[in-house]
């Protein structure tokens, strides 16, 4: 289905990019790292390397409100991701941080610290780094809008506040951790408002983003619509 596409002619800087964005829950990651694999192309998560910034601050008691203490920090930081593993691991100073990142506590701080222009600038010129290459589904709040404005297909994942709350406390509970279903809907609801409303890179769809509420569907019948819609069907 996807071979068509595979010889759009590529435009722009990065070439070679798709963009996934969306709110938490919305199953970004999930269909991110299926189409990737669908269509021959490597995964980026962009969250985890504000998650990663999140516990290396936490780690060197860098408050988050501390907006030089964070700059000093990503000038430092040590971050990579390993591809061999699948999902890639997140390796912070070498060590594998892929669980450590994804606690609810650091849910909250990674939210917090990405709204810190500091951050954001290193993390994009991280994020630019890696793909720069192309051959990438980049996934993320504003991949289509500033990371990769030129990629080469743009779409934005949604779902009813319900159903994110309802998967991000399901797949906490798949991780052994002890959460509250309604302390995850409050969470999940103040991260939207945080992501959404920063004035920085804030959350929203690209101009030119194919919206795709993920409320009824299965990954595979989002995956399946993403293809379709790169294949000009
Ligand atoms: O996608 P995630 O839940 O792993 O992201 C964690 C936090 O990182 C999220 O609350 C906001 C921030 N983030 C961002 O600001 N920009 C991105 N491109 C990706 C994530």
């Amino acid at each position: 289905m996807a071979s068509s596409w595979k010889h759009y002619p590529k435009t722009g800087n990065i070439t070679g990019i798709v963009t996934v964005d969306g709110p938490a829950g919305s199953g970004k990651s999930t269909v991110s790292r299926l189409l990737a694999g669908k269509i021959g192309y490597s995964y980026l998560d962009t969250g985890a390397t504000y998650r990663a910034v999140a516990l290396a601050a936490s780690r060197r008691g860098v408050d988050p409100l501390d907006t030089s203490g964070l700059k000093t920090l990503c000038g430092s930081l040590d971050l990579a991701f390993d591809r061999d593993q699948d999902p890639p691991a997140v390796l912070l100073d070498g060590e594998d941080v892929s669980d450590l990142i994804r606690t609810p506590g650091m849910d909250m701080l990674s939210s917090r610290v990405s709204a810190v222009s500091e951050v954001r600038r290193a993390m994009i010129a991280l994020q630019r780094r890696i793909a720069r290459g192309g051959g990438f589904v980049a996934e993320g709040r504003d991949m289509g809008t500033v990371v990769f404005p030129e990629a080469d297909f743009k779409f934005f994942l949604t779902a009813s506040a319900g159903t994110r709350a309802e998967r991000r406390y399901r797949e906490l509970m798949l991780r052994g951790e002890s959460v509250d279903r309604q302390v995850v809907e409050m969470e999940l609801k103040q991260r939207d408002d945080q992501d959404s409303l920063r004035a920085r890179s804030p959350l929203k769809p690209a101009h030119d983003a194919t919206i795709i509420d993920s409320t009824t569907l299965t990954v595979e019948e989002v995956v399946d619509l993403m293809l379709r819609r790169m294949d000009g069907s």
